[in-house]
């Protein structure tokens, strides 16, 4: 009797129990094709359980042509375990292509040591989610569906939700940018439309210029387009002028891809007269720009300059890629890319040719809450707390680090060369010991450069833990020198 091995539990319907125990006996060979079934009277008899539960397993399996009931014959297996199902083994490794290695082997968060629980981590530059204005949220998230109902799970359209790209269109003409002749699509943040405009516009050997050092993720994906990274060093004021234009002389590059406003991760922001140079130099020499706008939000220190969008007037020259995550829900997944008209129009397609959309009820609950007024309340809130946590890092590193220099004028982070070419890595194990970690500078860097440079991220570290983090890696630094 195949139920002789039948344990059952209480959690689960009996019917699904019995399903599984016959599946299971035909894997093993227990019962094999042609095999007679107890009747099901006589099963449950011998369980002890309604006859309705079994009926109701046989006719599940009945359906999934795994058994068949003959008429005043009786219920047989119809299917042979042994010989349906074979072990069939590929080796995938052999088949993933560039794409996919570039991609896994530059997995930082693969590859980089991880946050164990307790520890002091200055590795992130995510945001505090303790800040999120969550009533708020929840309100804008039934405003969404009182007005759209079952639309909003329906398919929507490739571009993005109406009302979110007509609100980021005024957004962007509130920092100076002219929407002139442009057009707006929503994408599943920076990193998708970074990887959009990439896949669209460039091709495997194209030189791309960009900071040095630059957001990680953004050299990880023009690496696996194949593209050929040429950063270009900064200072304090933003990138270097003479090297960029002897760069663009030198290449002839594709793009310039440009994080003007608190770079990733020096903190640095390109001042006013820089901006308009870097934007007169590619003019002259036609340089497409991809600006990267995200955290314009998070400034503390120095006065709010104007996307380089700004600076390029009606001209199509600059294409904008918008991101809040460091700032408010990065969950959602939200950005968009501002540029051409036409443009815009071929994007849209690409998109709708990768994802389709980007879900219509997350844009649509991120709409109603943008509009409720709640962001800009929420702003003020958080520009007071992280502006207090970078006054902590900032005091803090004055007193306990000896280091070349430190950048960082807004956002979540600030940047730590240190002296005498000291080695970041060597100094995360260290410290990694005694319950701290950052991110080591390297990896912004596209030719193992950076070495003797961290990023400390601080938007989730609590107060005490800022002082007693940094006085650890102090200690670390003065065991290393
Ligand atoms: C330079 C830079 N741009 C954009 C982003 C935001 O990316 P996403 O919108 O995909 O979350 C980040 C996040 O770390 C970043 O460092």
């Amino acid at each position: 009797m195949i139920f002789s091995t039948l344990e059952l539990n209480k959690n689960e319907p009996i019917y699904t129990q019995l399903e599984r125990h016959i599946l299971e006996g035909i894997r093993k060979g227990e019962l094999t094709k042609g095999s007679k079934l107890p009747s099901t009277r006589e099963a449950s008899k011998f369980l002890n359980v309604s006859r309705n539960s079994v009926i109701a397993a046989y006719e599940e399996l009945e359906g999934r042509a795994v058994i068949t009931t003959k008429r005043g014959k009786g219920t047989f297996v119809s299917i042979d375990g042994h010989k349906e199902s074979f072990d069939y083994d590929i080796d995938w490794n052999k088949k993933v292509n560039f794409y996919g290695n570039t991609l896994r082997n530059l997995d930082i968060i693969k590859s980089e040591l991880s946050y164990e629980k307790g520890m002091i981590s200055f590795k992130s530059i995510a945001p505090e989610e303790d800040l999120f204005n969550v009533d708020d949220f929840k309100r804008a998230l039934l405003d969404a569906w009182n007005f759209e109902q079952e639309n909003l799970l329906n398919y929507g359209y490739a571009k993005g939700y109406k009302p979110l790209i007509d609100y980021f269109t005024h957004y962007m003409e509130s920092k100076g940018v002219s929407t002139y002749n442009k057009d707006i699509l929503i994408t599943n943040g920076f990193t998708e439309a970074f990887d959009i405009i990439l896949s669209s516009l460039t091709k495997e050997g194209d030189v791309i210029l960009c900071e040095e050092p630059t957001h990680n993720t953004a050299l990880k994906i023009m690496k696996s387009h194949k593209l050929k990274i040429v950063q270009i060093p900064m200072d304090k004021d933003g990138i270097k002028l003479k090297e960029l234009e002897e760069a663009i002389k030198k290449y002839s590059p594709s793009f310039g891809y440009f994080i003007p406003s608190y770079n990733n991760p020096t903190g640095i922001v390109t001042k006013g007269e820089r901006r308009k140079e870097l934007m007169r130099l590619c003019r002259e020499y036609k340089v497409p720009i991809i600006e990267d706008g995200f955290n314009e939000e998070l400034l503390y220190s120095s006065s709010p300059a104007k996307p380089l969008a700004a600076l390029g007037g009606e001209g199509n020259g600059v294409i904008y890629i918008g991101s809040l995550s460091k700032i408010l829900f990065p969950g959602l997944r939200i950005g968009w890319i501002l540029g051409d008209l036409n443009l815009i129009d071929t994007l849209e397609s690409v998109k709708r040719g990768r994802t389709i959309h980007s879900s219509f009820l997350d844009q649509s609950a991120f709409y109603y809450y943008l509009k409720s007024g709640a962001f800009n309340r929420y702003l003020r809130n958080v520009r007071k707390f992280y502006k207090d946590k970078y006054n902590l890092v900032m005091e803090s590193i004055e007193k306990y680090i000896d280091y070349d220099y430190v950048t960082g004028e807004g956002g979540l982070h600030v940047f730590i060369k240190l002296k005498n070419s000291l080695d970041a890595r060597k100094l995360l194990d260290i410290c990694y010991k005694r319950g701290v970690i950052f991110m080591s500078g390297d990896i912004f860097f596209e030719n193992g450069q950076g070495k003797d440079s961290l990023r400390i991220g601080f938007g989730r570290v609590k107060d005490e833990d800022i002082v007693k983090g940094i006085k650890i890696i102090g200690e670390g630094i003065r065991e290393l020198s």
